[in-house]
């Protein structure tokens, strides 16, 4: 049985969709939900789910990277986690952190990669004309957004949409698309 720890800064539906997705005859199990962000509410959302909880505020490290991985590794590694899954997870992480987790931390992120890394995906596809959308699930390597593919869902942009309508849509995939990457690639490593 595979140990996921999850990393969220803030309403962390696509943690809820993932936790509430390894049950049964799933090959992992969700260890630790941990946050940048002590205020965020996906944290009582996790705790709800019965799941134990972890907060290392990146404010008091002022930037210093390294000091406040190093604070939020310690819940982290004390977890065991086998998987580490960021959703919603606001803070770029050091080449260090990715190092130690790199090949089994994924991430989602609301565009179709390679298109739009960065933030404000769905403003910047609007503004682009795209007639779709989606999102991606990749690895995460020491390259912001980059890292290989473990799948994608597509939208249709709808005329009139909005950043934010599409954002909407968008989640809906999202929380289709991270829980059955999740289990295909728990399942994989056997
Ligand atoms: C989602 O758009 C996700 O793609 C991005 O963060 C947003 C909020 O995610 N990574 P969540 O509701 O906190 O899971």
């Amino acid at each position: 049985m595979k140990r996921v720890a999850i990393l969220i800064s803030g309403g962390g539906s696509n943690m809820l969709a993932l936790v509430r997705s390894m049950t049964g005859d799933h090959p992992a199990r969700p260890v630790l939900v941990a946050s940048n962000d002590p205020a965020a509410t996906g944290l009582a959302r996790a705790a709800a789910e019965g799941i134990a909880t972890a907060a290392v505020d990146h404010r008091p490290f002022k930037g210093d990277r390294a000091a406040f991985e190093a604070a939020l590794l310690e819940p982290i590694l004390a977890a065991q986690p086998d998987i580490l899954c960021l959703a919603g997870f606001m803070r770029v992480l050091t080449p260090g952190f990715v190092q130690r987790f790199e090949g089994r931390m994924l991430n989602i992120h609301p565009s179709l990669l390679p298109k739009y890394p960065g933030l404000h995906t769905h403003r910047r596809a609007l503004e682009a004309g795209d007639t779709e959308a989606g999102c991606t699930v990749h690895g995460v390597t020491a390259v912001l957004d980059n890292g290989p593919i473990l799948g994608q869902a597509r939208v249709p942009v709808i005329p009139g949409d909005t950043a934010d309508t599409l954002a909407a849509r968008v989640l809906v995939e999202e929380h289709k698309l991270y829980p059955a990457c999740l289990r295909q690639f728990a399942g994989a490593g056997r």
